[in-house]
């Protein structure tokens, strides 16, 4: 009987609902005025879910590009999809990602999944156009820039680093993601309010965990879900923020900024609230948690695979050292970025590893873009994995290889780990810097045989076992 039901009525209603659904997007499709422009080829898949289910179970197995390259081989570069709820056109063409990168906010505004977007708020800069982002961005962007914080973030990574690895015990695994979460978050935040590493940053760095933990849920808020219960973290790091401002109001704000409070709290701009400024510092601190620990874990993971980079990344850093060791000086920011092979170790780890694996925009009108037509309406991801790991691009695209970098330009369009255009990352020198930081110390310090552990690429990227090693004191 169950089985007649199942027939007769269950199979032709869900037929129609198929149908029914394909029919609404080829007719919203027709409405478009540019009938003549054509949509690039592929398929929307399944009503309501699209193709999502199958880019997400890529995303988390150990070839994430596998989505990407199958529909690359079928429809070319540029292709039609429907993933997170939306009609998507996936860009994995270098030159489309370069035009959609530098479009302005007429073209092409930041669209990012609902749950993503309701806990950074409507006035975060990731999500924010115009005027408001441009002046927030060059402010940021600045002071990240400006040689008193480098001198700064040096010295505090220093400590922060040399007080970590004290820790680290022979007999015991050491956790780097761990580690390195930890550092990076006490430097971002001292950049961020000044606030030194004790009670309030245990709570802060508390809430902020639990904030993170429901950026990719899914975008329900109601009591009990991992969405309310961020978005609560969130209230309480708000707070936190409010008063940080306030106490800085009353004591009189510093002309000469100590960090990017003072930096925004100087600008005269009316828009600049005190709610906004709080809520951009909690954005971020993502980076802080998120983006530069995955680097520099990634960092040691590859070089654990690769000896004779290693090698020469550790000669290099010991050479420099006994150099300071001699002046009797201690190393500045510029020693740490002048390290060549160091650079290329980084840069070769940013495209290899695609910390960040692309960004999402929403077309605000019609857009044709080397041929391809993207409607008004429809959001684009454009996809920088497949272009860092693409052999046309790079010879052996898996291979980790930092010697490819020796005679080659990093700005070009085929590598952009930091985006580009008007929302390049500003804290792109900083990442740098503080990977070379932690490479030097590590390296000039340890030897050290890291255990099997595995990359996981969604939702974020991040090691399975956290990226233990066993380390080894060494003189240099
Ligand atoms: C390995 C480390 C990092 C990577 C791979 C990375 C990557 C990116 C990318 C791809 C974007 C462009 C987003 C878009 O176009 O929508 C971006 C934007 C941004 N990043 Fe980073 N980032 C890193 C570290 C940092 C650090 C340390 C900071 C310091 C706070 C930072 C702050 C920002 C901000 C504020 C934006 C938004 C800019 C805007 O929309 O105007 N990032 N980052």
């Amino acid at each position: 009987m169950d089985k007649v039901v199942l027939i007769v009525f269950v199979t032709p209603l869900l037929l129609f609902f198929i149908l029914f659904y394909r029919r609404i997007t080829w007719l919203r499709l027709i409405k478009s005025k540019h009938m003549k422009n054509q949509l690039p080829l592929g398929t929307l898949g399944w009503p309501f879910v699209g193709e999502t289910i199958e880019f997400i179970s890529c995303a988390y197995s150990d070839h994430p590009e596998s989505f990407m390259d199958k529909r690359r081989n079928m429809y070319g570069k540029v292709f039609k999809s429907h993933i997170f709820g939306s009609p998507t056109i996936v860009s994995t063409d270098a030159e489309v990602n370069k035009f959609i990168l530098q479009s302005d906010a007429k073209a092409f505004v930041p669209s990012y999944p609902k749950s993503l977007t309701e806990l950074m708020g409507k006035s975060s800069i990731l999500l924010i156009n115009g005027s408001l982002q441009r002046r927030i961005h060059g402010l940021v962007g600045a002071f990240f820039k400006s040689q008193q914080l480098k001198v700064q973030i040096t010295r505090e990574m220093q400590n922060y680093v040399q007080q970590s690895m004290t820790n680290w015990k022979e007999d015991q695994p050491v956790y780097i993601q761990d580690e390195t979460k930890n550092i990076a978050f006490q430097v971002l935040v001292k950049a961020l309010i000044s606030l030194d590493p004790g009670e309030e940053m245990e709570l802060l760095k508390k809430h902020f965990q639990e904030f993170m933990s429901g950026l990719m849920s899914l975008p329900i808020n109601l009591p009990g879900t991992k969405l309310h219960q961020s978005l609560q973290a969130k209230k309480k790091m708000v707070k936190l923020m409010l008063r940080t401002i306030e106490s800085r109001r009353e004591c009189g704000i510093s002309k000469v900024p100590k960090d990017v409070v003072d930096v925004l709290l100087n600008d005269q701009n009316d828009r600049l609230t005190d709610e906004l400024i709080a809520d951009n510092m909690i954005d971020m601190m993502i980076p802080g948690e998120d983006s530069v620990p995955v680097l520099m874990t990634l960092a040691v993971k590859y070089l654990s695979e690769c000896p004779t980079a290693l090698q020469q990344l550790r000669e290099e850093n010991v050479k420099l050292k006994k150099l300071k060791d001699q002046l009797g000086e201690p190393l500045n920011w510029s020693d740490y970025l002048s390290l060549p092979f160091t650079q290329t170790v980084i840069t070769e780890t940013l495209r290899i590893g695609n910390v960040i694996i692309g960004v999402m925009r929403k077309a605000m009108k019609d857009v044709e873009i080397k041929g391809y037509f993207i409607p008004k309406g429809w959001c684009v991801l454009a996809y920088f994995r497949s272009i860092h790991l693409d052999d046309k691009n790079y010879d052996k695209p898996y291979q980790f290889n930092p010697w490819r970098w020796q005679d080659k330009d990093t700005s070009t369009c085929n590598f952009t780990p930091f985006g580009g255009g008007q929302r390049l990352c500003p804290g792109l020198d900083l990442a740098r810097l503080e990977a070379s930081i932690f490479l030097h110390h590590l390296v000039t310090q340890f030897r050290w045989y890291a255990e099997e552990d595995t990359i996981v690429n969604f939702p974020t990227v991040r090691m399975k076992r956290r990226m233990p090693i066993l380390v080894r004191r060494v003189e240099s």
